[in-house]
């Protein structure tokens, strides 16, 4: 009798370099014969990939733990799993605490996933693998490339982060920073070309300094990445502003298939927060680079991060923030209130917290001139025509969606199915805060638009 394959679910939080993990795992299953649920309660292994960026991120993983108790009683046979930045942090504390829970493991066990599910699943076994690159050479293995690969696709070129910014718990989850060589990016970036791919987003945690250590940058791998026949456009993120070299800056001007959107992440826009938070960097130094990568390419759209609350943050001092954010005119802004987390420097400031009232009161003000700002960008493009890489079909709306070369969501509401994975003019008829709507210039405009329901772009993730 033929054995009905095991089914697998993962639920991601987190950054991009999450999204690549898990679609990394999904592969790796997929290829050893389990197939992709995606109902959570009908999986025989459910893995959740998991953040620690901030106290929230945790809570809401733990609160889903929480829920899955139930799921566990009923079918005792399922395969829960934690993965990802929480499994590095807490790792067998985890196990402990959760009697529920099967497996843990950290971002550098990642291609362990088969064998650890597997070794779960036939000595009922709980495990925890949290230990980095305990058993993997690295986790920055070659990509799994399916049959078919997605219009724009993540890459992770490197894993890690040396930097130690006082309030951030990264380095400490996902170790020191490793780079892949280019040599083996490039066979990926081909593959995933071959299989679809127009569009390949570079990932690193800190991705100027890709390459440290050996003879190649990041420079190289985007002009080298640029060569490659069939790939239309990259993007990279997240950048430090203190490592963007002006090689970097440049390749905007230059490099046609080099998307004009950078995420600049600033954090504060006091230079004594900025030294406090061990950036590197001032307000001064931050505007330079802008001015120069406007210099370099006038259309740029930069993206960026910010903290309000930082300990010992002053009233000034967060008006600092404000205007930063007033003068620079970002594309897009992902705005928190600082969030303590254990281990980290900033800990070390703790008597200095700013009161939870406050930071909200902080986050409210941002928003309110940031939003209104994007907004404004946004319906400049009304009555325009901005070439749009077509990613999906909301099946449901029959409308598709993509992104502009400034990285700007797109609904376009008359586009075929034959536009999926190619770029396409359309005409924006209509834009808000968090997206732009429009036609496909070379067809029948003949679909209603349908009310697409308000996003805030300028977001504020709950911190
Ligand atoms: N490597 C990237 C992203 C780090 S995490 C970078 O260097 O920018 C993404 C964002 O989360 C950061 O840019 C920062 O704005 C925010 N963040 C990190 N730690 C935080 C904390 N403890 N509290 C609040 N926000 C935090
Ligand atoms: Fe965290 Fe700073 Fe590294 Fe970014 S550069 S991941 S904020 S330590
Ligand atoms: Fe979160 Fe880990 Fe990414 S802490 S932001 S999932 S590197």
């Amino acid at each position: 009798m033929e054995v009905a394959p095991k089914k697998v679910h993962i639920k991601t939080f987190g950054c991009q370099m999450n999204v690549y993990d898990s679609n990394r795992m999904l592969g790796l299953l997929q290829e050893r014969g389990f197939v992709v649920e995606p109902d959570l309660r009908e999986a025989d292994v459910v893995l959740i990939n998991t953040c620690s960026i901030r106290a929230k991120s945790e809570q809401k993983v733990l609160s889903l733990l929480g829920e899955l108790k139930g799921l566990k009683d009923k079918k005792p046979e399922t395969v829960l799993g934690i993965s990802g930045c929480i499994g590095q942090r807490m790792g067998r504390t985890l196990l402990h605490r959760v009697p529920h829970l099967d497996l843990v493991f950290g971002p550098d066990s990642v291609d362990r996933v088969v064998p650890l599910v597997e070794e779960v699943m036939a000595r009922g076994a709980r495990l925890v693998e949290a230990e980095f690159e305990k058993m993997s050479r690295a986790y920055v293995q070659p990509a799994v490339v399916l049959d078919k690969a997605k219009p724009s696709e993540y890459l992770t070129i490197m894993k890690g982060c040396d930097h130690f910014c006082t309030y951030c718990i990264v380095p400490y989850v996902r170790g020191r920073e490793k780079s892949r060589a280019i040599a083996e990016v490039l066979e990926d970036v081909r593959k995933l070309v071959d299989r679809g791919t127009k569009e390949i987003v570079f990932l690193g945690q800190n991705i100027n300094t890709y390459g440290k250590g050996t003879e190649e940058n990041l420079a190289q791998l985007i002009e080298r990445a640029h060569e490659i026949e069939g790939l239309e456009r990259i993007r990279y993120v997240t950048s430090h502003p203190r490592d963007l070299g002006m090689d970097l800056i440049e390749q905007f001007g230059k490099l046609p298939k080099l998307m004009p959107a950078l995420h600049l992440p600033f954090q504060s826009g006091s230079n004594r927060i900025l030294k406090r938070m061990s950036r590197l960097y001032t307000r001064e130094d931050y505007l330079l680079k802008v001015e120069a990568l406007r210099k370099a390419c006038p259309e740029i759209a930069l993206s960026t991060d910010a903290i309000v609350g930082f300990p010992g943050e002053t009233e000034e001092e967060f008006e600092e923030t404000l205007t930063l954010m007033e003068q620079v005119k970002f594309s897009l802004a992902f705005m928190f209130k600082y969030s303590p987390r254990p281990g980290t420097r900033a800990m070390i400031y703790a008597g200095e917290e700013v009161p939870e009232k406050i930071k909200e009161a902080r986050l409210a003000r941002l928003l309110k001139v940031v939003y209104p700002q994007i907004d404004a960008e946004n319906r400049q493009y009304i009555g325009k025509i901005t070439p749009v890489l077509i990613e999906a079909m909301d099946k449901k709306d029959m409308n598709f969606t993509g992104r502009n070369p400034a990285g700007k969501l797109v609904h376009v509401f008359n586009a075929g199915a034959a536009c999926v994975g190619k770029v396409i003019d359309v005409e924006v008829t209509d834009a808000n805060g968090s997206n732009l709507k429009g036609y496909y210039v070379h067809a029948e405009r003949n679909a209603e638009p349908k009310t697409i329901k308000p996003r805030r772009a300028a977001e504020a993730l709950p911190a």
